[in-house]
């Protein structure tokens, strides 16, 4: 597919929303409850203003940075999303995110719930972070742990902002069936409306989620959520902690005081997240919460921050905030619904364009140095 014409983030969602079946696109559009969190996350990235400079000799400008011990060529992070391996129609979308991401010398983030599994993904491709979820059975989570470890992941992100499920009322009010997919009598005509994705798919059937296939005889998703441990604590971070020998990140925090908790815990980074607005809507922006928490947690842990960049722009005043890089979703998922491989690539060009010209119309010759004094 051309993408010339595609300028934005914004231009990716609209061919995404054209491609893939609405109950797939609602999933991964839409928010907690009424969307207020999701919403906050993107709007106050847009009520930050960035301040112009001139005359400051911005001839070349360094975008590349480090993060958790690797080099990233910008300060980006493809965020993991459970369950995107069937977003482009089939079962690979994992695997053309994750190529999109090499090809653009940033970190792929697997998801605990992908549908391809981290053995899947190492065939083919030598490094990438793998995203866990505190669960019930802890000698399940340690195998896991253990093959990301053999694998050769040299970051684990622990989610700390999914003990339970919470509910989207747009996928209520859509009456649309769980996903993976099932067709049924009462969804067949929804996705009838996408024939080619709904062929795509139908090859891959069935979609199961591939990291948990050497582990339980029915690797569906109402078996899953039921492991999710609602009771884990801090100590058990500390557990995770003592298991795993790579970079921890922990993914989800909000407040300066789990900041704290967070690196008492071990955590050798910490994202600002809210999980895209996925879970307690209500709460506040990633991007309101993050100058809090850098400062609680000093030079004691990286801060990374995820929700709600939609833009080059958005990844620049996070870094003027205070974040050393930006984990992405949805941005990645529109380019993944839209056009595949491609779609992803074009969304991490997109982030680069606005990133390198934001900066050096900032006045900033490496992006690193962003600070709050970049901001109006
Ligand atoms: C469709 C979808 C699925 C997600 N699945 C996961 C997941 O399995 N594990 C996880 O840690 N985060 C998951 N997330 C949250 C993302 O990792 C990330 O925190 C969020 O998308 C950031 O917000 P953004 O979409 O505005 O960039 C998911 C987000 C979306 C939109």
């Amino acid at each position: 597919m051309n993408l010339d014409h595609v300028a934005s983030i914004g231009d990716l969602r609209v061919l995404a929303r054209q491609r893939i079946p609405a109950p797939v696109f609602d999933w991964l559009d839409g928010g907690a409850f009424e969307s207020e969190t999701l919403k906050a996350n993107v709007e106050d990235f847009r009520k930050l203003r960035l301040r112009q400079r001139v005359m400051r000799d911005i001839s070349t400008r360094e975008l590349s940075t480090t993060a958790l011990g690797q080099t990233l060529a910008m300060p980006v992070v493809i965020s993991p999303t459970g369950m995107s391996g069937m977003v482009p129609g089939g079962d690979e979308g994992e695997l053309m995110a994750a190529r999109a991401a090499r090809a653009a010398g940033v970190p792929f983030t697997l998801g605990m719930m992908a549908i391809k599994s981290i053995e899947d993904l190492k065939r083919e491709q030598d490094s990438f972070w793998f995203q866990i979820c505190m669960l019930t059975d802890r000698e399940l989570m340690r195998a896991m742990v253990d093959r990301a470890r053999d694998a050769g992941c040299p970051v684990l992100v622990l989610t700390m902002t999914w003990p339970l499920l919470s509910q989207m009322n747009r996928s209520v009010r859509g009456r649309h069936a769980r996903l993976p997919p099932r067709y049924t009598p009462g969804s067949i005509m929804t996705y009838a409306r996408r024939p080619r994705w709904v062929l795509k798919t139908l090859g891959a059937m069935p979609i199961r989620f591939g990291n948990f296939v050497p582990h339980m005889a029915q690797p569906e998703i109402a078996n899953i959520v039921t492991m999710l441990d609602a009771s884990a604590t801090w100590k058990d971070v500390e557990w995770l902690r003592g298991i795993w020998p790579g970079k921890l990140l922990v993914k989800g925090v909000m407040d300066p005081e789990d900041a704290q908790l967070a690196v008492a815990a071990g955590a050798d980074g910490i994202s600002v997240s809210n999980h895209g607005g996925n879970m307690l809507d209500a709460s506040s922006s990633t991007i309101a919460a993050l100058p809090d928490v850098v400062e609680a947690v000093g030079d004691r842990a990286e801060v990374l921050l995820d929700g709600g960049i939609r833009s080059g722009q958005d990844v620049l005043k996070a870094i003027a905030l205070g974040a050393r890089a930006c984990l992405i979703g949805r941005a990645h998922l529109y380019g993944l619904g839209a056009a595949g491989e491609a779609g992803v690539s074009k969304a991490l060009d997109i982030i680069r364009k606005e990133l390198d010209i934001s900066a050096g119309l900032s006045g900033l010759s490496r992006v690193s140095d962003a600070s709050p004094a970049n901001l109006c």
